[in-house]
């Protein structure tokens, strides 16, 4: 695949996207943050004040944090879900804001799996155990595709039957129905990071023998229904992305290869966007099995893009302008996402068109901030901040000087 097409002079980081009948004005994506402040799995203030931000900043794409289709399926008590009814309208408010700042909202659908039931990531993930009870958060069994734990946890996971694989779809299709009536136009299928789709996928952590494990075909299977289930209840012309760890890593069994035949069969079931990610089947809830330099894994969504001719999202340690231009002009992924950058700096796409030279630069944000800034910009050309010897003396009068 070549690069996305470039007709005008304009960064590409800057050219409108469109897939389907969606277009995202920029292709900067705030990629997915965990947030750990969500009630009962609905969002609160803090995911208005985090996600509203980061839309104000620019971004063209905002996705809201992995969003549990299950209680069961969280990680943690606050994390996010869209496991009732009664969440919608509290999303709905979000996804209008984020829409109203001129960015698209995204959602990331995902069950945790066997790494259910712990404590916070400040609090590294330690799992629950029966003196928590008292604090009103007591453990539970997680599911897993076989009942193997990665760490030494109060529960061991129970192996997922036929009817916990039905009920887990069928979840998953009703989550991303709901994700529509509260006004996304993105939904993400979480296939990475060692949660339960992947722990599927992997033959680490999946032994079945029946037809959801064994060969890759077997292992790929929870995956792809998955996929068929979100496509389904997801309008015709509205994206589906799915994020996928394209190598286990450190530990790990599924590769590279392996993940370029599970884009094939995901583009085949109406799959739209690959989102490349890594590593999570091992250890704790953090990734740390692929040495986390500069675009670490640029070059698997390269790859991912190329053989199995898919659009693709590359994400982590991608913090300079020049360098997600780079990689969009070079043909390694049609979008860029960002996490801890965008943390630092919400307004990076703003410093990101001006250090590429857009003519207008601060137009990526509302024009509530673009107009002041500027402003502020004009102002630095004006005499005041040039010491004219008329200016001072104004000044001066102003200050009571003699
Ligand atoms: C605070 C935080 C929370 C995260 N939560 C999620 C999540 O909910 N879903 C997900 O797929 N990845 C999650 N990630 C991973 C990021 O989406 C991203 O892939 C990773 O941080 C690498 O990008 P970066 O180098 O720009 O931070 C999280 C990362 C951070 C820093």
């Amino acid at each position: 695949m070549t690069g996305p097409s470039d007709t005008t002079n304009r960064p590409l980081l800057f050219t409108p996207v469109t897939i389907r009948g969606l277009t995202a004005p920029n292709r900067i994506v705030v990629a997915p943050m965990c947030q750990y402040h969500s009630d009962d799995g609905g969002p609160t203030d803090w995911q208005m004040m985090h996600l509203g931000r980061l839309a104000a900043g620019g971004s063209g794409i905002v996705f809201g944090e992995e969003t549990a289709v299950e209680a069961r399926g969280r990680k943690t008590y606050a994390c996010a879900g869209l496991y009732k009814d009664e969440h919608v309208p509290a999303y709905r408010r979000l996804t209008d804001f984020i829409r109203e700042q001129g960015a698209v909202p995204a959602i990331q659908l995902g069950h945790a799996g066997r790494k259910a039931s712990c404590h916070t990531a400040r609090e590294d993930w330690r799992p629950l155990h029966d003196g928590d009870v008292d604090e009103g958060m007591p453990p539970w069994q997680g599911l897993a595709p076989s009942a193997l734990d990665q760490l030494p946890r109060r529960f061991v996971p129970r192996e997922m039957d036929r009817d916990d694989i039905r009920t887990v779809l069928d979840a998953f299709r009703v989550a991303t129905l709901r994700s529509g009536e509260a006004g996304y136009d993105i939904v993400e299928l979480h296939a990475a990071h060692g949660y339960l789709i992947h722990q599927f996928l992997s033959s680490v952590s999946n032994h079945r023998t029946d037809a959801y494990g064994g060969d890759i075909q077997g292992r790929m299977r929870f995956a792809l229904e998955t996929a068929e289930v979100m496509r389904e209840a997801w309008p015709n012309d509205k994206p589906v992305f799915c994020r996928i760890s394209a190598v286990d890593g450190e530990g790990g069994t599924w590769t590279l290869d392996d993940s370029v035949i599970l884009a094939r069969e995901l583009k085949d079931r109406g799959m739209d966007l690959i989102d490349v990610s890594s590593g999570g089947i091992t250890g704790d809830s953090e990734m740390p099995q692929v040495p986390r330099v500069a675009g670490y894994q640029v070059g698997f969504s390269d790859r991912i893009r190329r053989d199995a001719d898919v659009m693709t999202i590359a994400v982590g340690g991608i913090t300079d302008a020049q360098q997600a231009e780079d990689i969009l002009q070079a043909g390694q992924a049609d979008l860029v996402a960002m996490a801890r950058e965008l943390i630092w700096n919400a307004d990076w796409p703003a410093h990101a068109a001006k250090q590429l030279g857009i003519e207008n630069p601060f137009d990526v944000m509302p024009e509530e901030y673009a107009f002041r800034l500027r402003q502020r910009e004009a102002q630095k050309t004006m005499p005041i901040n040039q010491g004219g010897a008329e200016t001072e003396a104004a000044m001066q009068a102003l200050l009571g000087e003699k």
